[in-house]
C-alpha cells in the first residue's frame, strides 16, 4: 500500500516529504479553508514538493461547474487529479474527465455501489472513508476488504484509497484489506515510526556504548 498525506499544509507535505515514503497528497476544502491563501498557489507549491498525484476538490454541484473547475485545475500540473464528490452530478464529471484522460478521485464513499459507479464512470481512485464510518458505530475495513475484492473480481483498475484514516491500526488493517493507497495526516504517519521498545532499545545501545568509551 502505498503512501499519500491528506493535508493541504505545505509545511507538513515539505516535513513528510523528507521521508522519502509519501507517493502522494489529498485536500479536500476544508483541509484547504484550514490553511487558508490562494489554493492555485498552493496546489503549484505542492506540485513543486511530492512528484505524485495530487488530489484538489471540486466545489460545484452540477457537472458542468465541476469539469469547468476540474479543466482550470488539471492545467496546473499533470500530476494534478480532480477530485470529485459521488452524486449522479459527479459521476457524469467523472465521465468527461475520463473520456479526456483527465485523472480523477471519487469522494465521500461509503458503500460498494457507490465504488462500482465510480469506477465503471471512468474514476482513477475512489476514496472509501475509513473513519468516518467508524465514527458513527459502522465498521469502516469492511468497505475496504470489500471494495478490493470486488474490483479484483471484475477486473476494475480504479484504486483504492483508504481515506480519513485516525491512527495506525486504520493504516495497516486498510493495506491487508487491500487498499492501494492509504491517506493520512503527517501525525498518524509519524505514529507508524514509533515503539516504546524502539525508543528504549536506541536509550539501551547508546547507554553500552558510553560504558565503553569510558
Ligand atoms: C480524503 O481524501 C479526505 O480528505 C479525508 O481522508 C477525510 O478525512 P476526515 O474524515 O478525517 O476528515
Amino acid at each position: 500500500m502505498k503512501i499519500f498525506l491528506d493535508t493541504a499544509n505545505v509545511s507538513e507535505i515539505r516535513q513528510a516529504a523528507e521521508l522519502g515514503v509519501i507517493y502522494g497528497v489529498t485536500t479536500n476544502p476544508s483541509l484547504v479553508a484550514k490553511e487558508g491563501g490562494d489554493f492555485t498557489a498552493m496546489l503549484k507549491e505542492i506540485t513543486e514538493i511530492v512528484d505524485g498525484p495530487i488530489s484538489a476538490e471540486v466545489i460545484s454541484l452540477d457537472a458542468d461547474g465541476m469539469v469547468e473547475e476540474g479543466l482550470k485545475l488539471a492545467a496546473l500540473h499533470e500530476n494534478i487529479v480532480i477530485k470529485v464528490p459521488m452524486t449522479l452530478e459527479g459521476l457524469k464529471a467523472v465521465h468527461r474527465f475520463s473520456q479526456k484522460g483527465i485523472k480523477t478521485n471519487v469522494t465521500l464513499i461509503f458503500t460498494m455501489n457507490q465504488a462500482l459507479l465510480a469506477a465503471r464512470a471512468g474514476a482513477t481512485f475512489v476514496s472509501p472513508f475509513l473513519g468516518r464510518l467508524d465514527d458513527i458505530s459502522t465498521p469502516g475495513l469492511p468497505l475496504i476488504k470489500d471494495i478490493a475484492e470486488l474490483f479484483l473480481i471484475h477486473d476494475l483498475k480504479t484504486e483504492i484509497i483508504a481515506a480519513s484514516i485516525r491512527h495506525p491500526i486504520h493504516v495497516h488493517e486498510a493495506a491487508l484489506a487491500g487498499a492501494h493507497i492509504g491517506t493520512m495526516p503527517l501525525k498518524v504517519v509519524e505514529a507508524l515510526v514509533k515503539h516504546p521498545l524502539t525508543d528504549s532499545g536506541i536509550e539501551r545501545f547508546l547507554a553500552d556504548w558510553e560504558k565503553m568509551s569510558k
